[in-house]
């Protein structure tokens, strides 16, 4: 099997990737302390693998209703955003690029399990309500 075709660096308008080798993005669950917060060892992880032309992040939150992955990163914070940048600092000190997978998980979400803010808790209490009057609501996408 021929592998030199990977080699090459590979121009993205104003990006040049050293090689094409791409990391898939790979949820890890360890933003545990704080919850939904990047954390050093996941700046470990990311710049021990900045050899790849370009690294694409485990899937991200954008929002707390959202996200309904424990441990899972955010980037919907000041918090959150700030802590991401040494991550990125990392990856690129290590001579590599990396790129942030946003994630919505759409309608799937379960506002239990998501830490909602106040309004989605208003919102799912509103939602109980609904459901035992015996008619059926689709959540929608927030
Ligand atoms: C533990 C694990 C976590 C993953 N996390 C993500 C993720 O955060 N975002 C995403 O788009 N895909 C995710 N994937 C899918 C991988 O990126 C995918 O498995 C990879 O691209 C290889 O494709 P294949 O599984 O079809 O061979 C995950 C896969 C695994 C096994």
């Amino acid at each position: 099997m021929q592998h030199e075709a990977l080699f090459p660096p590979l121009k993205m308008g104003a990006l040049e990737a050293k090689n094409r080798i791409f990391m898939a993005p790979l949820t890890r669950g360890r933003a545990a302390k704080p919850m939904f917060v990047p954390n050093a060892m996941m700046g470990t992880y990311y710049k021990q693998r900045a050899g790849a032309g370009m690294i694409l992040t485990e899937a991200t939150g954008i929002s707390t209703e959202g996200l309904g992955w424990p441990s899972a990163p955010g980037i919907w914070s000041d918090e959150q955003t700030e802590a991401w940048k040494p991550i990125v600092e990392g990856v690129h000190e290590a001579g590599g690029l990396i790129a942030l997978q946003l994630w919505h998980m759409g309608r799937i979400v379960s506002l239990a399990e998501s830490a909602p803010s106040q309004p989605a808790k208003r919102r799912l209490r509103a939602k109980r309500i609904r459901l035992r009057a015996g008619r059926t609501t689709r959540p929608r996408a927030r």
